[in-house]
């Protein structure tokens, strides 16, 4: 029987090697818009859900959803530091990725030592205003921070008193599911609202906490731990904590405030 030789089988090999490469390049490349668009889609109904523009698991098509977004939200790049927003000609919100200026260097810095364990913060975050006509109805926040496996990305929304909380949400996380996981579980999620972010010196105050949590008239600060998990609870307390202060959107909130004739929160 005739054999062929090793150049042969080399010449196959790699011939076989470039195929697959290109196979998968162009997946990945093909791939790219669909997927940035379904994280997209993804972040718009989260944010729509947190507001109360839809049902959690509302049927509804990736059009309506953009469609529902776009009537009824305004996202805004600011400056975390001043507080100020940043001119839509300078950076446009429909683009802009916070995660993206973490990476560099002239547009993050390292953050001071925190419980939430977030190591850079972006000079720049994207907050999303729930308009009604020409108002600001509600302001949605982006907030980061370390749980117990993983960094819990999600959204905290405020009523336009700037303190008082109409919703939280994690879109992204690695806890484990039944235990720190339950950061998405909708009646966790319902016991926040109501409650109030800052206490009535302006500081930072909603915290998760193990035992007897009473309702929001009568517990504004505490809400209750998630049972099982309290690496995950304490993170979520921490990275508020961050994120409403002044390393966060403390800043942009007393800026919306002195804009809207707020007064203090509290
Ligand atoms: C497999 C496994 C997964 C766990 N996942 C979490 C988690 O996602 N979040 C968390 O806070 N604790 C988690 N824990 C529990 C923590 O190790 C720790 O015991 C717990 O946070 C203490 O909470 P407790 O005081 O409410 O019991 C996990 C434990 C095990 C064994």
């Amino acid at each position: 029987m005739q054999t062929k030789g090793s150049t042969y089988t080399i010449v196959f090999a790699l011939i076989t090697c470039v195929i697959c490469s290109a196979v998968i390049s162009i997946a990945a490349v093909s791939l790219k818009t669909r997927i940035a668009d379904n994280r997209l889609l993804d972040k718009q109904k989260k944010v729509l859900v947190v507001t109360g523009l839809m049902e959690d698991g509302e049927a509804i098509s990736p059009e309506e959803v953009a469609n529902r977004f776009d009537a009824n939200i305004v996202a805004r790049v600011v400056d975390l530091e001043t507080g100020k927003y940043v001119p839509e000609d300078e950076i446009d919100p429909s683009t802009f990725d916070q995660q993206d200026e973490l990476s560099d260097p002239a547009l993050s810095r390292d953050a001071p030592k925190n419980p939430a364990q977030v190591s850079r913060l972006p000079k720049h975050a994207q907050v999303y205003h729930v308009m009604d006509g020409e108002r600001v109805n509600k302001i949605v926040l982006p907030v980061e921070g370390k749980g117990l496996w993983s960094t819990l990305y999600g959204f905290l929304v405020l009523e336009d008193d700037t303190n008082t909380i109409g919703g939280i949400t994690f879109y992204k996380h690695g806890e484990t599911p039944g235990l720190g996981g339950e950061v998405d579980n909708p009646k966790w999620k319902a016991k926040w609202e109501g409650r109030k972010a800052y206490d009535d010196s302006g500081e930072p105050a909603i915290r998760v906490v193990k035992g007897a949590v009473g309702t929001a008239d009568v517990d504004p600060h505490k809400v209750d731990a998630l049972s099982g998990a309290t690496i995950t609870s304490n993170g979520v307390s921490f990275l508020l904590e961050l994120w409403l202060g002044d390393d966060g959107f403390g800043p942009y909130l007393q800026s919306f405030r002195d804009d809207n004739g707020g007064t203090e929160a509290g």
